[in-house]
């Protein structure tokens, strides 16, 4: 028989109101779901909180969640490759997960730890420090990188594969806003390498994209 996990999800931790920095200290506390207890740590977000463009990933990897810093592993040396080739400078932008802490399995304790996506259940968790990011923030346009992220973010029926790079206006609790959804950086990286450079320039065009839409 499937066991039904419950999820309080994030909401009654996240601050009303609260800017970035006070989002981040109290994400420490957050135990909306499961994923808290095996993570190392909750990853909050990185660059500029009054950036115009904000790139919103999957969840930590590995090497994030013993940082605590988000996209600071493979995927995110591709991707500040393809920002700046975008034209944009990181430091512009605003760079956060649909979810906050780190989803894995692992076969004994000091075992590889092997990435799982997260599940609908744990996107929609983790939804209220998104919307709190991005009401604190009110970045002009925000970019979903990957299937994860449109689905926390973007119309129940996008599907990156067809609708990628398309300039979308949603309702926020902000107003209406600019979207765009494209591949995860780490779908790049998955590619082989004989078609890897194409992937990756497919990227950098929906970036350009999205910094045209700045204006
Ligand atoms: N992949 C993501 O989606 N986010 C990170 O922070 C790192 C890898
Ligand atoms: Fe809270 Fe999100 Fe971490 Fe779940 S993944 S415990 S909702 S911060």
């Amino acid at each position: 028989m499937a066991t039904k996990v419950e999820r309080a999800g994030a909401q009654e931790w996240v601050p009303a109101g609260a800017d970035v920095g006070r989002l981040r200290e109290a994400a420490v506390d957050c135990r909306g779901c499961e994923l808290w207890e095996p993570a190392t740590q909750v990853v909050f977000s990185a660059g500029s909180p009054t950036a115009r463009l904000a790139l919103v990933g999957e969840q930590p990897g590995d090497q994030e969640d013993r940082r605590g810093i988000p996209f600071v592993g493979p995927a995110g040396r591709l991707l500040q490759r393809a920002v700046e080739e975008a034209g944009v400078d990181r430091a512009d932008v605003y760079v956060t997960n649909a979810v906050k802490h780190f989803r894995f399995t692992q076969k004994a304790p000091g075992q590889r730890r092997i990435h799982a996506s997260p599940d609908v259940g744990h996107v929609s968790a983790c939804r209220p420090w998104l919307a709190a990011e991005l009401a604190a923030v009110d970045p002009d346009v925000v970019v979903c990188l990957g299937a994860t992220a449109a689905k926390a973010l973007l119309p129940k029926d996008f599907r990156v594969t067809k609708d990628r790079g398309q300039v979308l206006r949603l309702q926020t609790s902000r107003g209406e806003k600019t979207f765009l959804g494209t591949i995860h950086p780490s779908a790049v990286l998955r590619v082989p390498e004989d078609d890897r450079q194409g992937a990756y320039d497919g990227l950098v065009a929906d970036l350009r994209t999205a910094v045209a839409a700045l204006g």
